[in-house]
Protein backbone atom coordinates (compact mmCIF):
# COMPACT_ATOMS: atom_id res chain seq x y z
CA UNK A 1 0.00 0.00 0.00
CA UNK A 2 1.25 3.91 -1.01
CA UNK A 3 -0.09 6.44 0.78
CA UNK A 4 0.93 9.74 -0.22
CA UNK A 5 0.90 13.18 1.21
CA UNK A 6 -0.48 16.22 -0.14
CA UNK A 7 -1.10 15.15 -3.46
CA UNK A 8 -2.87 17.59 -6.02
CA UNK A 9 -6.34 16.99 -7.01
CA UNK A 10 -6.74 19.40 -9.95
CA UNK A 11 -5.94 16.46 -12.67
CA UNK A 12 -8.50 14.08 -10.55
CA UNK A 13 -11.74 16.61 -10.86
CA UNK A 14 -13.48 17.42 -14.26
CA UNK A 15 -14.04 20.84 -13.28
CA UNK A 16 -10.25 20.76 -13.03
CA UNK A 17 -10.32 22.56 -9.39
CA UNK A 18 -6.92 23.31 -8.32
CA UNK A 19 -7.32 21.71 -4.34
CA UNK A 20 -4.85 19.00 -2.50
CA UNK A 21 -5.68 15.98 -0.37
CA UNK A 22 -3.48 15.80 2.52
CA UNK A 23 -3.72 11.82 1.96
CA UNK A 24 -4.22 10.23 -0.96
CA UNK A 25 -4.03 6.15 -2.41
CA UNK A 26 -4.38 4.52 -5.34
CA UNK A 27 -7.13 1.21 -4.73
CA UNK A 28 -6.58 -1.47 -6.92
CA UNK A 29 -8.34 -4.33 -4.86
CA UNK A 30 -9.40 -5.30 -1.13
CA UNK A 31 -6.33 -6.13 0.20
CA UNK A 32 -4.89 -2.20 -0.89
CA UNK A 33 -8.52 -1.30 0.17
CA UNK A 34 -8.25 -3.08 3.74
CA UNK A 35 -4.98 -1.31 4.36
CA UNK A 36 -5.61 2.56 3.21
CA UNK A 37 -8.91 2.04 5.71
CA UNK A 38 -6.69 0.91 8.47
CA UNK A 39 -4.27 4.10 7.86
CA UNK A 40 -7.14 5.91 8.42
CA UNK A 41 -9.09 4.38 11.13
CA UNK A 42 -5.41 4.68 12.96
CA UNK A 43 -4.92 8.22 12.56
CA UNK A 44 -8.80 8.91 12.62
CA UNK A 45 -8.93 10.43 9.16
CA UNK A 46 -11.96 10.88 6.96
CA UNK A 47 -11.97 9.35 3.37
CA UNK A 48 -13.41 10.23 0.53
CA UNK A 49 -14.13 7.67 -2.46
CA UNK A 50 -13.13 8.81 -5.93
CA UNK A 51 -13.68 7.34 -9.13
CA UNK A 52 -13.43 9.81 -12.57
CA UNK A 53 -14.20 12.94 -10.30
CA UNK A 54 -16.65 14.15 -12.85
CA UNK A 55 -19.54 14.53 -10.29
CA UNK A 56 -17.90 16.27 -7.48
CA UNK A 57 -16.88 19.79 -6.34
CA UNK A 58 -14.00 20.40 -4.42
CA UNK A 59 -14.59 23.70 -2.55
CA UNK A 60 -11.35 23.67 -0.09
CA UNK A 61 -8.30 21.00 0.29
CA UNK A 62 -9.15 18.15 1.49
CA UNK A 63 -7.74 17.03 4.83
CA UNK A 64 -8.88 13.32 4.76
CA UNK A 65 -7.80 10.64 2.80
CA UNK A 66 -8.61 10.39 -0.77
CA UNK A 67 -9.88 6.86 -1.68
CA UNK A 68 -8.96 6.44 -5.44
CA UNK A 69 -10.58 3.67 -7.34
CA UNK A 70 -8.89 2.28 -9.88
CA UNK A 71 -9.83 -1.53 -9.97
CA UNK A 72 -9.67 -2.94 -13.46
CA UNK A 73 -11.83 -5.79 -15.50
CA UNK A 74 -14.65 -6.28 -17.32
CA UNK A 75 -15.97 -10.11 -17.63
CA UNK A 76 -18.82 -11.25 -19.98
CA UNK A 77 -21.21 -14.62 -18.91
CA UNK A 78 -23.64 -15.47 -20.67
CA UNK A 79 -26.85 -15.67 -17.84
CA UNK A 80 -28.74 -19.03 -19.59
CA UNK A 81 -29.93 -19.91 -22.97
CA UNK A 82 -31.56 -16.91 -23.75
CA UNK A 83 -30.08 -13.92 -25.25
CA UNK A 84 -29.40 -12.47 -21.88
CA UNK A 85 -25.68 -11.92 -21.01
CA UNK A 86 -24.40 -10.41 -17.84
CA UNK A 87 -21.45 -8.18 -18.05
CA UNK A 88 -19.72 -7.88 -14.59
CA UNK A 89 -17.43 -4.41 -14.43
CA UNK A 90 -14.83 -3.43 -12.47
CA UNK A 91 -15.52 -0.60 -10.07
CA UNK A 92 -12.36 1.43 -12.04
CA UNK A 93 -13.27 0.73 -15.38
CA UNK A 94 -14.36 4.01 -17.33
CA UNK A 95 -17.84 3.89 -18.04
CA UNK A 96 -17.61 4.77 -22.00
CA UNK A 97 -15.32 2.12 -22.51
CA UNK A 98 -17.60 -0.23 -21.27
CA UNK A 99 -20.10 1.00 -23.57
CA UNK A 100 -18.04 0.72 -26.74
CA UNK A 101 -16.50 -2.55 -25.15
CA UNK A 102 -20.56 -4.30 -25.10
CA UNK A 103 -21.22 -2.39 -28.43
CA UNK A 104 -18.15 -4.09 -30.29
CA UNK A 105 -19.09 -7.63 -28.51
CA UNK A 106 -22.69 -7.76 -29.85
CA UNK A 107 -24.07 -7.08 -26.53
CA UNK A 108 -26.61 -4.37 -26.36
CA UNK A 109 -28.95 -2.28 -24.37
CA UNK A 110 -25.82 0.53 -23.04
CA UNK A 111 -26.38 2.61 -25.95
CA UNK A 112 -28.02 5.28 -24.62
CA UNK A 113 -25.72 5.98 -21.82
CA UNK A 114 -22.69 6.66 -24.38
CA UNK A 115 -20.31 9.14 -23.05
CA UNK A 116 -21.71 9.76 -19.80
CA UNK A 117 -17.97 10.74 -18.01
CA UNK A 118 -17.37 8.82 -15.24
CA UNK A 119 -16.14 5.01 -13.73
CA UNK A 120 -18.24 2.06 -13.78
CA UNK A 121 -17.94 2.13 -9.90
CA UNK A 122 -19.75 5.59 -9.77
CA UNK A 123 -22.85 4.67 -12.31
CA UNK A 124 -24.84 3.21 -9.35
CA UNK A 125 -24.12 6.04 -6.90
CA UNK A 126 -26.27 8.41 -8.95
CA UNK A 127 -27.94 6.07 -10.90
CA UNK A 128 -26.78 7.26 -14.01
CA UNK A 129 -29.28 8.18 -16.61
CA UNK A 130 -29.48 9.56 -20.49
CA UNK A 131 -31.78 9.58 -23.50
CA UNK A 132 -34.51 7.25 -22.17
CA UNK A 133 -32.73 4.78 -19.98
CA UNK A 134 -31.30 4.38 -16.59
CA UNK A 135 -28.46 2.37 -15.45
CA UNK A 136 -31.19 0.87 -12.88
CA UNK A 137 -32.81 -1.35 -15.95
CA UNK A 138 -29.70 -3.29 -16.28
CA UNK A 139 -28.53 -3.09 -12.97
CA UNK A 140 -28.28 -7.14 -11.34
CA UNK A 141 -26.04 -6.87 -8.88
CA UNK A 142 -23.30 -4.79 -6.99
CA UNK A 143 -20.32 -6.13 -5.16
CA UNK A 144 -19.13 -3.11 -2.02
CA UNK A 145 -17.03 -3.50 0.49
CA UNK A 146 -18.75 -2.58 4.21
CA UNK A 147 -16.24 -0.18 5.75
CA UNK A 148 -18.09 -0.80 9.20
CA UNK A 149 -18.74 -4.34 9.07
CA UNK A 150 -15.19 -5.09 6.94
CA UNK A 151 -16.38 -7.41 4.93
CA UNK A 152 -17.50 -7.84 0.99
CA UNK A 153 -20.99 -8.10 0.43
CA UNK A 154 -23.36 -8.56 -2.84
CA UNK A 155 -26.51 -6.32 -3.46
CA UNK A 156 -29.10 -6.97 -5.51
CA UNK A 157 -30.56 -4.35 -7.76
CA UNK A 158 -34.42 -3.83 -4.79
CA UNK A 159 -31.22 -3.34 -2.33
CA UNK A 160 -29.70 -0.63 -4.36
CA UNK A 161 -33.32 1.26 -3.97
CA UNK A 162 -32.83 2.95 -6.90
CA UNK A 163 -34.33 6.33 -8.45
CA UNK A 164 -34.47 9.16 -10.30
CA UNK A 165 -30.48 10.23 -9.87
CA UNK A 166 -30.87 8.54 -6.46
CA UNK A 167 -29.78 5.30 -4.39
CA UNK A 168 -29.00 4.10 -1.45
CA UNK A 169 -25.41 4.91 -1.84
CA UNK A 170 -26.22 8.37 -1.90
CA UNK A 171 -28.37 7.77 0.88
CA UNK A 172 -28.34 5.62 4.06
CA UNK A 173 -24.95 4.16 2.95
CA UNK A 174 -23.19 7.39 2.15
CA UNK A 175 -19.55 6.73 2.86
CA UNK A 176 -20.41 3.44 4.52
CA UNK A 177 -19.63 1.41 1.16
CA UNK A 178 -17.08 1.03 -1.47
CA UNK A 179 -18.18 0.02 -4.98
CA UNK A 180 -16.14 -3.04 -6.09
CA UNK A 181 -17.66 -3.86 -9.33
CA UNK A 182 -20.93 -3.80 -11.08
CA UNK A 183 -22.66 -6.64 -12.80
CA UNK A 184 -25.30 -5.67 -15.81
CA UNK A 185 -28.11 -7.93 -17.58
CA UNK A 186 -26.93 -6.90 -20.97
CA UNK A 187 -29.07 -8.35 -24.08
CA UNK A 188 -27.17 -9.79 -27.83
CA UNK A 189 -31.31 -8.61 -29.54
CA UNK A 190 -30.32 -5.71 -31.11
CA UNK A 191 -33.92 -3.98 -29.87
CA UNK A 192 -33.26 -0.18 -29.08
CA UNK A 193 -35.15 2.57 -27.05
CA UNK A 194 -35.70 5.15 -28.82
CA UNK A 195 -38.53 6.50 -26.21
CA UNK A 196 -36.58 10.21 -25.76
CA UNK A 197 -37.82 12.68 -28.09
CA UNK A 198 -34.74 14.51 -28.98
CA UNK A 199 -33.08 11.67 -29.90
CA UNK A 200 -36.04 10.22 -32.33
CA UNK A 201 -35.86 13.23 -33.85
CA UNK A 202 -32.00 13.23 -34.33
CA UNK A 203 -32.18 9.60 -36.04
CA UNK A 204 -35.13 10.42 -37.92
CA UNK A 205 -34.16 14.18 -39.10
CA UNK A 206 -30.55 14.42 -38.91
CA UNK A 207 -29.12 11.01 -39.45
CA UNK A 208 -32.23 10.26 -41.67
CA UNK A 209 -32.95 6.80 -40.00
CA UNK A 210 -36.06 5.09 -40.35
CA UNK A 211 -36.68 4.54 -36.50
CA UNK A 212 -38.37 0.55 -37.04
CA UNK A 213 -35.06 -0.33 -37.96
CA UNK A 214 -33.04 1.71 -36.20
CA UNK A 215 -29.35 -0.92 -34.61
CA UNK A 216 -28.05 -0.06 -31.60
CA UNK A 217 -24.65 1.05 -33.23
CA UNK A 218 -26.93 4.01 -35.06
CA UNK A 219 -28.24 5.06 -31.40
CA UNK A 220 -24.82 5.22 -29.81
CA UNK A 221 -23.65 7.21 -33.01
CA UNK A 222 -26.59 9.60 -32.39
CA UNK A 223 -26.33 10.43 -28.79
CA UNK A 224 -22.38 10.98 -28.99
CA UNK A 225 -23.17 13.21 -31.74
CA UNK A 226 -26.18 15.22 -29.25
CA UNK A 227 -23.83 14.81 -26.30
CA UNK A 228 -21.08 16.49 -28.15
CA UNK A 229 -23.02 19.11 -29.43
CA UNK A 230 -24.82 20.14 -26.16
CA UNK A 231 -22.04 18.95 -23.56
CA UNK A 232 -18.66 20.20 -23.13
CA UNK A 233 -15.97 18.36 -23.34
CA UNK A 234 -14.45 18.64 -19.59
CA UNK A 235 -11.14 17.83 -20.89
CA UNK A 236 -11.13 21.26 -22.87
CA UNK A 237 -13.58 23.29 -20.56
CA UNK A 238 -13.94 22.24 -16.53
CA UNK A 239 -17.09 20.91 -15.90
CA UNK A 240 -19.74 17.90 -14.28
CA UNK A 241 -22.63 17.91 -16.92
CA UNK A 242 -25.75 18.70 -15.07
CA UNK A 243 -25.34 20.64 -11.65
CA UNK A 244 -28.71 20.06 -10.75
CA UNK A 245 -31.55 17.80 -11.08
CA UNK A 246 -34.52 17.82 -12.65
CA UNK A 247 -36.73 18.65 -10.18
CA UNK A 248 -40.19 16.52 -9.55
CA UNK A 249 -43.42 18.23 -8.13
CA UNK A 250 -46.77 17.47 -7.93
CA UNK A 251 -48.88 17.52 -11.01
CA UNK A 252 -51.44 19.72 -8.73
CA UNK A 253 -48.35 22.28 -8.18
CA UNK A 254 -47.47 21.98 -11.74
CA UNK A 255 -50.96 23.19 -12.95
CA UNK A 256 -50.51 25.98 -10.91
CA UNK A 257 -47.59 27.36 -12.62
CA UNK A 258 -48.70 26.34 -15.96
CA UNK A 259 -51.49 28.76 -15.45
CA UNK A 260 -48.59 31.55 -15.42
CA UNK A 261 -45.98 30.09 -17.31
CA UNK A 262 -47.95 28.33 -20.02
CA UNK A 263 -44.81 27.18 -21.99
CA UNK A 264 -43.08 25.23 -18.83
CA UNK A 265 -42.24 22.01 -20.39
CA UNK A 266 -43.33 18.88 -18.02
CA UNK A 267 -42.31 15.18 -18.63
CA UNK A 268 -43.82 12.47 -16.85
CA UNK A 269 -42.55 10.47 -13.62
CA UNK A 270 -42.88 6.74 -12.88
CA UNK A 271 -45.77 7.85 -10.70
CA UNK A 272 -48.87 9.52 -12.14
CA UNK A 273 -49.53 12.44 -9.68
CA UNK A 274 -45.82 13.65 -10.06
CA UNK A 275 -44.16 15.10 -13.21
CA UNK A 276 -40.64 16.52 -13.59
CA UNK A 277 -39.34 19.80 -14.86
CA UNK A 278 -36.54 20.83 -16.87
CA UNK A 279 -33.96 22.70 -14.77
CA UNK A 280 -32.53 23.73 -17.82
CA UNK A 281 -35.69 25.38 -19.19
CA UNK A 282 -36.01 26.92 -15.26
CA UNK A 283 -32.37 28.11 -15.73
CA UNK A 284 -32.76 29.53 -19.14
CA UNK A 285 -35.71 31.65 -18.62
CA UNK A 286 -34.02 33.19 -15.90
CA UNK A 287 -31.52 34.03 -17.88
CA UNK A 288 -28.22 32.25 -17.18
CA UNK A 289 -27.66 30.10 -20.01
CA UNK A 290 -24.45 31.26 -21.63
CA UNK A 291 -23.67 33.74 -18.30
CA UNK A 292 -20.41 34.30 -17.40
CA UNK A 293 -19.50 35.81 -14.34
CA UNK A 294 -15.33 35.81 -13.22
CA UNK A 295 -14.14 32.62 -14.03
CA UNK A 296 -16.75 30.50 -14.06
CA UNK A 297 -20.19 30.30 -15.87
CA UNK A 298 -23.12 28.57 -16.83
CA UNK A 299 -22.79 26.36 -20.60
CA UNK A 300 -23.54 28.36 -23.89
CA UNK A 301 -25.83 25.47 -24.97
CA UNK A 302 -27.35 24.21 -21.36
CA UNK A 303 -27.95 26.24 -18.92
CA UNK A 304 -28.06 22.93 -16.62
CA UNK A 305 -23.87 23.10 -16.97
CA UNK A 306 -21.80 25.13 -15.00
CA UNK A 307 -17.99 25.37 -16.22
CA UNK A 308 -14.62 26.59 -15.09
CA UNK A 309 -12.91 28.78 -17.54
CA UNK A 310 -9.31 27.73 -16.36
CA UNK A 311 -8.97 29.77 -12.97
CA UNK A 312 -12.35 29.19 -11.23
CA UNK A 313 -12.20 28.44 -7.61
CA UNK A 314 -14.58 25.64 -6.01
CA UNK A 315 -16.22 28.07 -4.24
CA UNK A 316 -16.83 30.88 -6.91
CA UNK A 317 -18.83 27.78 -8.87
CA UNK A 318 -20.80 27.04 -5.59
CA UNK A 319 -21.43 30.64 -5.08
CA UNK A 320 -22.60 30.97 -8.91
CA UNK A 321 -24.62 27.63 -8.35
CA UNK A 322 -26.30 29.03 -4.68
CA UNK A 323 -27.26 32.27 -7.08
CA UNK A 324 -28.94 30.23 -9.31
CA UNK A 325 -30.71 28.35 -7.42
CA UNK A 326 -31.99 31.90 -5.48
CA UNK A 327 -33.40 33.02 -8.53
CA UNK A 328 -35.34 29.89 -9.56
CA UNK A 329 -36.48 29.54 -6.33
CA UNK A 330 -37.76 33.59 -6.32
CA UNK A 331 -39.23 33.17 -9.96
CA UNK A 332 -41.07 29.38 -9.76
CA UNK A 333 -40.93 28.65 -5.67
CA UNK A 334 -39.43 25.30 -7.01
CA UNK A 335 -35.64 24.52 -5.17
CA UNK A 336 -33.15 22.80 -7.49
CA UNK A 337 -31.12 20.21 -5.73
CA UNK A 338 -27.52 19.96 -6.50
CA UNK A 339 -26.69 16.39 -8.17
CA UNK A 340 -22.95 17.22 -7.89
CA UNK A 341 -21.07 16.22 -5.03
CA UNK A 342 -20.04 19.22 -2.67
CA UNK A 343 -17.36 18.98 -1.09
N1 LIG B 1 -33.78 23.06 -21.73
C1 LIG B 1 -33.85 24.42 -21.96
N2 LIG B 1 -32.70 25.16 -21.82
C2 LIG B 1 -31.52 24.60 -21.49
C3 LIG B 1 -31.45 23.19 -21.27
C4 LIG B 1 -32.60 22.46 -21.39
O1 LIG B 1 -34.89 24.97 -22.25
O2 LIG B 1 -30.54 25.34 -21.37
C5 LIG B 1 -35.03 22.26 -21.81
C6 LIG B 1 -35.52 21.99 -23.20
O3 LIG B 1 -36.92 22.05 -23.12
C7 LIG B 1 -35.11 20.56 -23.47
C8 LIG B 1 -35.25 19.96 -22.09
O4 LIG B 1 -34.86 21.02 -21.20
O5 LIG B 1 -35.96 19.98 -24.39
C9 LIG B 1 -34.38 18.76 -21.82
O6 LIG B 1 -33.04 19.07 -22.12
P1 LIG B 1 -31.96 17.93 -22.36
O7 LIG B 1 -32.47 16.94 -23.35
O8 LIG B 1 -30.66 18.58 -22.64
O9 LIG B 1 -31.94 17.17 -20.97
P2 LIG B 1 -31.87 17.66 -19.45
O10 LIG B 1 -33.14 17.30 -18.79
O11 LIG B 1 -31.42 19.08 -19.35
C10 LIG B 1 -31.02 15.36 -18.60
C11 LIG B 1 -29.90 14.82 -17.78
C12 LIG B 1 -28.62 14.76 -18.59
C13 LIG B 1 -28.87 13.88 -19.81
C14 LIG B 1 -30.03 14.46 -20.61
C15 LIG B 1 -30.43 13.58 -21.77
C16 LIG B 1 -30.45 15.42 -15.49
C17 LIG B 1 -30.10 16.27 -14.32
N3 LIG B 1 -29.72 15.63 -16.59
O12 LIG B 1 -30.71 16.72 -18.90
O13 LIG B 1 -27.63 14.16 -17.78
O14 LIG B 1 -27.71 13.79 -20.62
O15 LIG B 1 -31.19 14.57 -19.76
O16 LIG B 1 -31.13 12.47 -21.32
O17 LIG B 1 -31.33 14.58 -15.41
C18 LIG B 1 -25.85 14.59 -16.26
O18 LIG B 1 -26.54 14.02 -15.40
O19 LIG B 1 -24.72 15.07 -15.99
C19 LIG B 1 -26.41 14.77 -17.59
C20 LIG B 1 -25.78 15.48 -18.53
Amino acid sequence: MSIQRNVDLSCFNSFNISCSSSYYSEIYNVAGLENALDFARQRKLECIILGAGSNILFTCDYQGLVLHIKCLGIDIESADGSDKVLVKAAAGENWHQLVTYCLAGGIHGLENLALIPGTVGAAPIQNIGAYGVELEQFLHQVTVYDMQRQQVLTMNQDACEFAYRDSVFKREQRNQLVILDVTLCLSRSTETNTSYQALQQFLEQTMAVELAKVTPRQVFDAVCLIRRSKLPDPKQLGNAGSFFKNPIISRQRCQLLRSQFPNLPVYPTATTDEVKIPAGWLLEQAGWKGRKIGNVGVHQEQSLVLVNYGQGTGLELLELARAMQESVSALYGIDLEAEVRVI
